[in-house]
């Protein structure tokens, strides 16, 4: 079964084929850095607009990449949430269309479980039960998988997501948007122990997250060195890249910590990354060291699967068709969208 994927969610419009034999057969991906960027992050309506833009020539592109007709395809999946309504809405209005066009099934993927799976497009796939950690910009969770649709939450952020704070603090240290690249590249240029950051909610029993205070901590240390210093008031390039390292510190610190509680708590030795976050360098090594110790396995989907693609959605939305899930006609995009209600296969 060949299936066409449309990721539309945020601020990347993302479009795959996956063969249920073959696996990946092409993607392509256009992001709206540049829409959002004088703005300093997602403005919603440029974003919808902007999907609109790049939907149908990204299609003809993937379509060609495969060297494929269109008639060639069994269905498609098209992100339905969680997600901006307008960017989602125009995803799925093309997919639901073509889908129609060519009388085939069209089925909605929710863009977590997206993620959530996104390293079985490797080589290695993980094997059920496994950890996950989906760290992205709207959502950091730990679930424990048993099977695709078969998530237990074990824990979530009660406030900002990691990438959120990532793309607050950077903002905060005015490192440009999107924050978390920019803020991982100024950090390599920090000195360790500057600066110690609070590991929040670790002293606390269970799974659950809290990243907004780091966020205030950044700024209050920004202040403090910005009046101690001698520049007249500013941070210089150096205090932001220590402030940026120790704030890293504390984040990746924070998520393996819980990681390794989730593992111990499940009694597994499997751990998923998974969402924007996973391709932070810093919090891959740290895992990979976390999971030597405890002999264990740790998987992750290549840097440009971990932020938002196509292929991510082409490839659950080529499981479930298999199957035999497609929804009716009319479109159901979701802001909000818990993964427990989705359907185990
Ligand atoms: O999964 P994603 O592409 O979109 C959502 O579903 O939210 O995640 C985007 C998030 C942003 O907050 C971005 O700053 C963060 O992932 N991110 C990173 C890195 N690359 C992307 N955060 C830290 N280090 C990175 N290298
Ligand atoms: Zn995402």
């Amino acid at each position: 079964m060949i299936v066409l994927g449309i990721e539309s969610s945020c601020d990347e419009t993302g479009l795959a084929l996956f063969d249920s034999e073959k696996g990946l057969l092409a993607h392509t991906l256009h992001s709206q850095v540049e829409v959002h960027a004088e703005y300093g992050g997602v403005v919603p309506e440029l974003a919808s607009r902007d999907h609109i833009r790049y939907l149908l020539p990204l299609m003809e592109a993937v379509f060609q990449q495969a060297d494929i007709e269109k008639t060639s395809i069994d269905g498609i999946a098209y992100t339905a949430g969680p997600g901006l309504i307008g960017a989602l809405m125009s995803g799925a209005a093309v997919g639901r269309s073509l889908a129609w066009s060519l009388g085939i099934p069209a089925v909605e993927v929710h863009h977590m479980e997206g993620h959530l799976l996104a390293p079985m497009l490797e080589d290695e796939t993980p094997e059920f039960p496994f950890v996950a950690l989906l760290v992205s910009g709207g959502h950091t969770l730990l679930a424990y998988v048993r099977g695709i649709g078969q998530y237990e939450l074990l824990g979530q952020s009660l406030d900002d997501a990691a990438g959120e704070a990532f793309d607050k603090t950077a903002k905060l240290l005015g490192l440009g948007y999107p924050g978390g690249p920019a803020l991982a590249a100024c950090a390599e240029r920090g000195h360790h122990g500057c600066f110690k950051f609070p590991r929040p909610m670790i002293d606390r029993p269970g799974l659950d997250f809290s990243f907004s205070g780091l966020k205030t901590f950044a700024l209050n240390t920004m202040q403090k060195v910005a009046k101690d210093g001698t520049n007249e008031g500013k941070l210089s390039q150096q205090n932001k890249a220590d402030i940026s390292l120790a704030f890293e510190e504390a984040v990746v610190d924070t998520l393996k910590i819980k990681c390794r509680r989730a593992l111990e708590q499940q009694q597994c030795t499997n751990l998923v990354i998974a969402g924007g976050v996973g391709a932070n360098k810093r919090l891959r090594s740290e895992l990979a060291n976390m999971i030597n110790q405890l002999d264990g396995k740790l998987f992750y989907p290549r840097v440009e699967f971990c932020t938002d693609n196509g292929a991510m959605i082409a490839q659950v939305g080529c499981f479930r068709l298999m199957a035999g899930q497609t929804q009716p006609l009319e479109i159901d995009a979701r802001a909000r969208w818990s993964m427990q209600e989705l359907e185990a296969i």
